[in-house]
């Protein structure tokens, strides 16, 4: 056990400046133009009721899988609330220097995402708009919240986590749906949301070399208090149990295709010169796993259980 220096935020944020820039260029070099209008079948589009006197959505105007279309809603409406996610990195990372160019480059790159899926949402008719939109209003009203305050290290970890769960779930959404415009779609984002992830990752990499402690601490508290950021959308519990039952985004995935990746990649496990509450935190994120693990287990028995009931009634 060792003590060790602690970082205050502001001297973190300027010691991890100038790997903030060398990130930005290696995203800027990696991340490739795309033009999102270019995914959207517009010949399918038919003007709706209102001023154009067009037709009312109905149900019958789509026939996408409803754990599709409610995945897709959730997508939607997490990446709507994008005002509120710039609000809080800006307030935590700054305006200035590489952190307030990347801030605002992510921003830009993010705002893609609803405006494409949107257009392709209202076009294809695969959802009712005036819910999606009412919907929309609810959710951003709310605005969202960081439930880990002004704390860097904990938003470094917590967006790491979340922007490879998004990506996920926008993959397996694309998959769920059965339309390939939509999945080419959803994988081009995807790849968005996996640059992100990789910016994220290696930040927090370098403030681990850093402050090793500190930051285990932040990894911890991040990981067993994780919520996916549209958490605060209406009705989240039930859409979030559908989209699990249909595979697009479960425990079993967050577990093994978020947590254990990234924290593999920060090779968590062999950080070495922890003092006692790094130490204690990293015991605290080894005995959680070990209860993801029982849980998910758990999950996937009820849910294969599930699935054999319902093929035994089909038959
Ligand atoms: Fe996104
Ligand atoms: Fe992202």
């Amino acid at each position: 056990m060792t003590t060790q220096k602690h970082w205050t935020e502001t001297e973190l944020l300027l010691d991890l400046e100038p790997v903030v820039a060398g990130e930005l260029e290696r995203h800027l070099k990696l991340a490739q133009e795309w033009m999102p209008h270019q995914y959207v079948p517009w010949s399918e589009g038919r003007d709706y009721d209102g001023p154009l006197d067009g037709e009312a959505w109905s149900e019958q105007d789509t026939d996408l899988p409803e754990a599709a279309r409610t995945a897709l809603v959730v997508n939607l409406l997490t990446e709507d609330n994008l005002p509120s996610y710039h609000h809080e990195i800006a307030s935590l990372f700054g305006r200035d220097g590489a952190w307030g160019t990347w801030v605002h480059r992510w921003t830009a790159e993010e705002g893609r995402h609803s405006i494409a899926i949107r257009d392709y949402l209202t076009v294809t008719r695969a959802v009712d708009p005036d819910d999606l939109e009412r919907a929309r209003m609810t959710h951003m009203e709310q605005g969202f919240q960081n439930i880990h305050g002004d704390e860097m290290l904990h938003s470094l970890a917590y967006v790491s986590f979340q922007e490879l769960a998004t990506r996920i779930s926008h993959r397996n959404t694309g998959k769920a749906t059965g339309d390939p415009r939509c999945e080419v779609l959803l994988a081009r984002i995807s790849m968005d949301e996996n640059l992100h992830m990789v910016f994220y990752r290696n930040m927090l990499a370098a403030a681990l070399e850093r402050a090793p402690s500190q930051t285990m601490r932040a990894v911890t508290d991040v990981v067993t208090a994780f919520q996916m950021p549209g958490s605060t959308i209406e009705g989240f519990a039930r859409k979030s149990a559908e989209i699990a039952n249909a595979g697009i985004y479960d425990i079993r995935q967050h577990l093994d295709e978020v947590l254990r990746p990234v924290l593999r990649q920060w090779k968590v496990w062999d950080v070495e010169g922890l003092d006692a509450d790094g130490e204690a935190a990293r015991e605290e994120l080894d005995a959680y796993l070990d209860k993801v693990e029982t849980a998910a287990q758990r999950f996937e028995a009820r849910r294969a259980a599930r699935r054999e009931r319902e093929a035994s009634r089909a038959e």
